[in-house]
């Protein structure tokens, strides 16, 4: 094997070790035979805790191929160890051009797909466009962001889309952990790894105060920095405000910014009217699906030099010798310059992604091109999985009191 497959191998090994939940959904999947046979295509960051699912549907009996979601995010130590040392075929690269990173899709669409599992729903997109030819085989697909199902769900009112999609990111199991916490902690650590910069006592804005906004700007008071919201949804202004944050418009946020960070799903968030406002050495860096939410267009449009200055870095130098740092060119920052989220996350919101699979392989025949919530009870058995696992015990309901809960005519 070589360095770079040890490497990845080892990754795997530790990520595959700190995943109880998925083991225990593997190990089902296996004695069902729920997966065997099937062709699934995936499209998820390549790192560690991707490799360990599509281990694992490959082991339940699927046959499996793998690309990444986005051109920044794959681990070369694992596409490598996965296709050396597990013999997963995989088409994916740190760096690759946008050229590069469609072309994988298309290879791993080139397995005649049964069942897809998406991550920002460009592999449905391209189902339905460029390779129609094959939407009659697929049986369905699973999405794992929020950006995704926002796609999925416009196909759906539009009539376009062809086939029944599991709701992965709407999951109790996954949005609850996976954007908040996970976002969380993996966005300070890209943050980290890419500048080496203070956090503490600097003002960080966080814009948008959703699942991951709210993550964000935890973490980085737990840091120690002054933490300033923007939204646009009156409600979530109003929440985190009463979470202690100040709620500002990025028209004054971005004057007093030390660093920003975008997790809105939108886009043009920061653009050229901002850009002049911002402090010299300002650290802008986006969490959200797309690259769209802090405007390169208009940062190459104004800025008189880029050049990089950090591995993760770009510096553009404006006219008046202001300098404003991007991480990982507006991508993802903390799968393309940190670590992606913790394992344990991981663990969760992949044990979604296989019971979906699962639930798909079964139940898809009976079910619309709509997109679909993950069962109750498939939420819950991987919550349950997950507790037992922590070793945490909880009260159950007595007959009693279950009665009492479901009954209107008990009063006090
Ligand atoms: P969400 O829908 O819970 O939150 C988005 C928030 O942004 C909403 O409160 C919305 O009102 C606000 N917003 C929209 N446009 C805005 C603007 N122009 N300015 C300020 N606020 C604005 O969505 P969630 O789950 O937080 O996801 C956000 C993005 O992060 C999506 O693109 C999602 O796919 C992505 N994501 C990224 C992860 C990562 O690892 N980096 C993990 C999970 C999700």
């Amino acid at each position: 094997m070589s360095e770079l497959s040890e490497r990845g191998a080892l990754r795997i090994e530790w990520a595959r070790d700190h995943m109880p939940v998925l083991a225990a959904i593997r190990e089902s999947l296996k004695q069902k035979k729920t997966l065997r046979g099937l062709r699934i295509a995936m499209a998820l960051h390549v790192e560690a805790k991707t490799g360990v699912l599509a281990l694992s549907l490959q082991e339940a009996g699927a046959k499996v191929r793998l690309a990444s979601c986005n051109p920044l995010s794959t681990d070369d130590s694992v596409a490598s160890a996965l296709s050396e040392a597990y013999g997963l075929e995989v088409y994916a690269k740190k760096w690759e051009t946008a050229e590069e990173y469609y072309a994988n899709l298309q290879k791993v669409l080139d397995l005649k797909p049964d069942l897809v599992i998406d991550d920002g729903a460009d592999l449905v997109f391209l189902l339905h466009t460029k390779r129609t030819e094959l939407l009659s085989g697929v049986r369905g697909g699973n999405e794992e962001t929020t950006t995704g199902i926002i796609r999925l769900r416009a196909m759906e009112r539009d009539g376009a889309l062809r086939f029944p999609i599991v709701d992965v990111n709407d999951a109790q199991m996954k949005h609850l952990f996976d954007n908040r916490y996970g976002t969380g902690q993996s966005t300070i650590d890209g943050l980290m790894t890419a500048t080496n910069l203070l956090i503490a006592g600097r003002t960080f804005v966080v814009a948008g105060y959703g699942w991951t906004g709210r993550g964000i700007a935890m973490r980085a008071r737990g840091m120690g920095a002054r933490v300033v919201v923007t939204e646009v949804d009156p409600v979530k202004a109003i929440e985190a405000t009463m979470d202690g944050f100040e709620v500002l418009p990025m028209s004054k946020a971005s004057r007093i910014a030390d660093f920003i960070i975008s997790a809105t799903g939108g886009k043009d968030v920061l653009t050229a009217t901002h850009f002049p406002r911002l402090k010299d050495r300002v650290v802008l860096g986006n969490a959200g699906h797309f690259d769209n939410e802090i405007s390169k267009a208009d940062l190459d449009r104004l800025s008189k030099t880029k050049k990089k200055v950090r591995e993760f870095v770009d510096e553009y130098v404006f006219p008046d010798g202001k300098r404003i740092h991007l991480i990982a060119e507006g991508r993802l920052l903390n799968i393309a310059a940190g670590q992606g989220h913790p394992v344990e996350i991981m663990d969760m919101s992949f044990a979604i992604q296989a019971v979906s699979a699962g639930y798909l392989a079964d139940h898809a025949a009976e079910l619309k091109p709509r997109v679909y919530p993950v069962p109750a009870n498939l939420d819950l058995k991987v919550a349950q999985l997950k507790l037992r696992s922590l070793g945490i015990g909880i009260d159950r309901l007595t007959k009693e009191q279950r009665t009492y809960l479901e009954s209107w005519r008990e009063g006090t």
